[in-house]
């Protein structure tokens, strides 16, 4: 189970690097990153949530096998966009809704360092589009208006202290 970084920690904020070795590290870290996933019951994690400046996430969609992106580019959206309720493991206990194009392209390499391509739509479009931010040093919360942003930050950060508080009784 790796470490997962949260909102203020710098490494959510910069742009990751190309992963360049395939090699058994990187078949080591994507393990590591799919068993964190599932222990914090999310559908996505990307590098730079386990302090990993890299371009790689994965997606676990419940019913489907575990799915790894490597240098994932998209290369195409939908014109039609929607509402979906998002939260984020980096910014756990909040939700918001997010506009986003409801159909992507993306392009990457698997473990090996093969180039595919898939087209989807539905929760792994959204799941995609919302890991791939994660690369470039971007968070939901950024595609938000100011006033929900910073009442969702305050609500996020209250809560954090609840927790914190009762971490340190325990
Ligand atoms: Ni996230």
């Amino acid at each position: 189970m790796l470490d997962i970084y949260t909102l203020g920690e710098d490494v959510l904020r910069e742009e990751c690097s190309d992963i360049t070795d395939f090699d058994d590290a990187l078949r080591v870290l994507s393990d590591a990153m799919i068993d964190t996933l599932e222990e914090a019951d999310g559908v996505g994690l990307a590098g730079p949530q386990v302090g990993v400046s890299k371009k790689i996430f994965v997606v676990h969609i419940r019913g489907n096998k575990p799915m790894v992106f490597i240098n994932p580019v998209i290369i195409g959206t939908s014109i039609e966009t929607g509402p979906y309720e998002e939260g984020c493991l980096s910014i756990p206990g909040v939700y918001h809704e997010v506009i986003r194009p409801l159909g992507v392209t993306v392009q990457a390499q698997d473990l090996d360092g093969k180039p595919f391509t898939i087209e989807a739509d539905g929760l792994l479009a959204r799941v995609i589009q919302h890991e791939n931010d994660h690369l470039h040093g971007k968070l939901y919360i950024d595609h938000l208006d100011q006033k929900s942003r910073d009442r969702l930050v305050h609500s996020y950060e209250k809560k954090n202290r609840i927790r914190r508080k009762q971490k340190a009784r325990v």
